[in-house]
């Protein structure tokens, strides 16, 4: 970076966001020192960014054009290329001034324009194309998703997810975590998005650990509905695992943003871990700490050194494991409904039918997810109440 500025004001100017005395003084650092790139770190509408570009002359880009090419690059899965592309041409769509070639290449460019359709028209089509292109597309593969997290539900193995600010070490935590179980990996899961894992904290309590995008401060309102599907993996999660930077002054603000993004997707009840990472960096032991109840609250770890995790393994089992009913119960014939409904909720390992027409069946079920089996009145409410209570 050459040079960084600031511009404060009460009100972005329609014009050029900033004043016009910033703006000739933007203009001339340009011009001195040969500035290629201009990144104004906030919102631009499509005219305030060509004004800025035609007085500056140079490329001007504004934040959420920033995030979005970040995204782009780091986007790994089928699905998150998907998104991103989408939300960049959304974002582009509003700001079609310009002639825009690049879908014309594509396509070959012969016979492409319509009657009397200027250029820009013709762009404006061909963009309005992609983007329900590309939302098929993504339709597509949610629901294939959607078919994968039922698949797993049926298997009872519970779904950790990794949230954090961007650059809190997820990634490195979750290679970690994943990278010791890679011989372990079950092939059925093979297929699943890449971003989803199975882990072996113990042998023999398997738990699919999933990543999903980092969170920032001041997300661009657009990219979380983007990654809205991402993030929505979260919410069949029995636990969240939030990862902080230990060693950032800002961590503070920073949980609380992540904070603030789980509310909106509506992951808000959802049992939290809270995982301190970098204490290598932060200066900071290792180690698990509990609440007055002796429940693990946090895990203090240092995923680039390894300190930590080995704790970090024993508490995410003890947290997963929490809030669930495990046991026999033996229905009367009376109780279908209440069996479907625990299948459909993947709750039975094990089905027993006796020559009475009863049922054995082996439970495994959130209590969140029991409570609500008590609505369902009658002898199959009845019954539920009894698996509560036993
Ligand atoms: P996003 O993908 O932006 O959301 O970031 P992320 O949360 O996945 O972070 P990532 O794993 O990419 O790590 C960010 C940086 O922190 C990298 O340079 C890592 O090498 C570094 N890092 C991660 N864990 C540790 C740690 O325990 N100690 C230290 N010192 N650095 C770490």
């Amino acid at each position: 970076m050459v040079a960084e500025l600031d511009a404060p004001r009460d009100r972005p100017d329609p014009k050029f966001f900033v004043g016009a005395g910033k703006v000739a003084e933007t203009a001339q650092w340009v011009e001195g020192e040969d500035v290629g790139l201009v990144l104004v770190n906030g919102r631009l509408s499509p005219i305030q960014e060509r004004n800025l570009a035609r007085e500056l002359r140079c490329n001007v880009l504004d934040r959420t054009t920033l995030i979005l090419d970040i995204f782009a690059q780091r986007a790994r899965s089928h699905e998150g290329k998907l998104q991103v592309e989408l939300a960049q041409l959304k974002h582009l769509s509003t700001r079609l001034v310009r002639g825009w070639t690049h879908l014309e290449r594509q396509r070959g460019g012969i016979g492409l324009r319509g009657p009397g359709e200027t250029q820009l028209e013709t762009d404006r089509r061909l963009l309005g194309d992609r983007i329900r292109q590309l939302s098929e597309r993504l339709g597509r593969v949610e629901q294939r998703r959607e078919q994968g997290r039922r698949a797993r539900r049926r298997g009872e193995i519970p779904l950790v997810a990794l949230v954090g600010y961007t650059n809190a070490g997820k990634s490195t935590l979750f290679n970690r975590l994943t990278e010791a179980s890679v011989m372990a990996r079950d092939q059925l899961f093979a297929t699943l998005d890449p971003t989803v894992r199975r882990i072996e904290t113990l042998p023999g309590s398997p738990v699919l650990l999933s990543d999903t995008v980092g969170f920032i401060r001041d997300l661009p309102h657009e990219l979380i509905a983007a990654f809205r599907a991402t993030l929505e993996e979260t919410l069949g999660a029995s636990l969240v695992i939030h990862v902080i930077d230990a060693s950032d002054p800002d961590r503070g603000r920073h949980m609380a943003v992540v904070d603030e993004v789980l509310a909106e997707i509506g992951a808000a009840e959802l049992p939290v871990l809270k995982i301190y990472n970098k204490v290598d960096q932060a200066g900071h032991a290792a180690g698990v700490e509990r609440n007055a109840d002796g429940q693990v609250e946090s895990v203090w770890v240092s995923a680039k050194t390894g300190e930590g995790l080995d704790a970090l393994g024993a508490a995410l089992l003890e947290r997963v494991s929490e809030g669930r009913i495990r046991r026999e119960i033996h229905l009367p014939p009376q109780g279908q409904r209440l069996r479907s409904r625990l299948f459909d909720l993947g709750g039975v390992c094990s089905e027993q039918v006796e020559d009475d027409g009863s049922m054995r069946i082996q439970v495994d079920l959130a209590v969140r997810d029991a409570r609500q089996l008590m609505r369902l009145g009658g002898i199959d409410g009845q019954l539920a109440e009894q698996l509560l209570l036993h």
